[in-house]
This record gives structure tokens, sequence and C-alpha cells, in this order.
């Protein structure tokens, strides 16, 4: 699969959504933080602004990235309103695969996140219900943190426990990705890469969209 670069908006102006999604046209969607001061110690947006950026970008690829506990009453709501992938965390979540299946049935992507100390092999025989993996690079809460090194071994796992059971499956990196990182989580196998800092402290933030895309197209081999 070709990589593919969601900035994250968190670190933007939260207050010119808007304005800030049309400031990066190359991206291959829009990663949404929803936090909910309870499963992390930050509060964000909620499903009412998700439903307008929705109707103000309709061809937007809205990447949801629910840190929020009670995942399983709230997140089918981000797929009914027609976001592309919405990601739980399995830390959040009474029964992740009856909730993998409502938001594939809602038309979503099926996406559970791991915290960095959740390990990915007890969900092992869950993989064919969902279509991406979030690792988690940092601790969630906040931008702006430094890439855990430590978190690769996992992508690695994550990596060939999809490999062996022929899915196809994204594996994406949430934290800490820049052009300095990007290359070790390519080599573990990630091909999704979330970019918050990166990208919007950048005058120019869709000119380092393209360069990242482009630093991992090389480092995969699909360039
Ligand atoms: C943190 C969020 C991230 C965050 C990443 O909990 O999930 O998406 O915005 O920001 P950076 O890229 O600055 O680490
Ligand atoms: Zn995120």
């Amino acid at each position: 699969m070709a990589n593919r670069i969601h900035p994250s908006i968190l670190n933007s102006n939260l207050a010119s959504l808007d304005a800030e999604i049309d400031r990066i046209p190359s991206s291959d969607g829009i990663h949404i933080d929803v936090m909910d001061n309870h499963f992390v110690p930050n509060l964000t947006i909620g499903l009412p602004v998700v439903e307008c950026l929705r109707k103000n970008h309709p061809d937007a690829f809205l990447d949801m990235h629910l840190m929020i506990e009670d995942a399983d009453t709230w997140a089918p709501g981000y797929a009914e309103a027609g976001c592309e992938s919405v990601t739980f965390h399995v830390e959040a979540a009474r029964a992740p695969v009856k909730l993998a299946r409502d938001l594939r049935a809602a038309g979503a992507r099926a996406s559970m996140a791991l915290r960095p100390a959740t390990d990915i092999a007890p969900y092992e025989d869950l993989l064919p219900e969902l279509d991406m993996i979030l690792i988690m690079t940092v601790e969630p809460g906040f931008g702006g943190q430094s890439f855990l090194d430590i978190m690769l071994p996992k992508i690695r796992r994550t990596r060939a426990l999809a490999k062996k059971a022929g899915l196809d499956l994204w594996i994406q990196v949430d934290g800490g990705v820049s052009e300095k990182t990007i290359d070790r989580c390519v080599d573990a196998g990630a091909d999704v890469f979330v970019a918050g800092s990166a990208v919007f402290r950048a005058d120019d933030p869709d000119s380092v969209v393209s360069a990242l895309r482009d630093q991992a197209d090389l480092r995969s081999g699909h360039a």
C-alpha cells in the first residue's frame, strides 16, 4: 500500500478549522483528535463540530482518533456522520469486536488504537475485524511530544502478525512523527503517518506533507 500522510489538526488553530484544513490540500487524510478529559487529560472537539467539518469538506478523508471513554457508545456516531475511518482505543472499549463490526456496518474503516503500554499480542485474533491499527508513539493527550523509539518493536510485531494473517492492514503511527523519525517508522512497517506539530509549526504546512510522503515513499521503495 502507498504511504499516507494524515496531519493532525490538534496543534493548528482550532478556532479556524476550516481554514486550517484548506492549508493542507496534499494530505491523504485529516487526523482529528477527539478528547474527553477522562481517557486523556485534555479536551478538544466532538461530534457536532465533526458533522460540520464533514459538510464543509465533503472530499476530505476524515480520520477520527477517539481518545474517549465509553467508545462503544460514542464511536459509531462518527461513522454514521460519514467519517471514512474511526479509531477507538482498545483500553476504552468493552466489546471491541462488536464495535469494529458496528463501524464497518456504518460504512467506515474500523481502527483500533493502542496506548504505549498496551501490547498487540492479545489482539491477534481481532485483526481480521480491523482495517487499521494505530500505534501511539507518545502518551496520548498532547501534541509536540518526543517520539518513543521503544514503540518500534511493537510496530514490527503488528506488521508481522498482519502478514502472517494475509491482511492488508494499515498501520498508523501517531506522536512525534517528523522528518527525523519517519524513516524508522517506515522501516518498522508503518504506512499511515500522523504528524501534528511537524506540519502545523511550519510556515508552509502543505510542503511538509509532501516532503514527508516523498521521504516515506523513498524509504519504502515506492518512489
Ligand atoms: C496526541 C494526538 C496526536 C497529536 C500528534 O495524543 O493523538 O495526533 O496531535 O502531535 P505531534 O505530531 O505533534 O506529536
Ligand atoms: Zn491522534
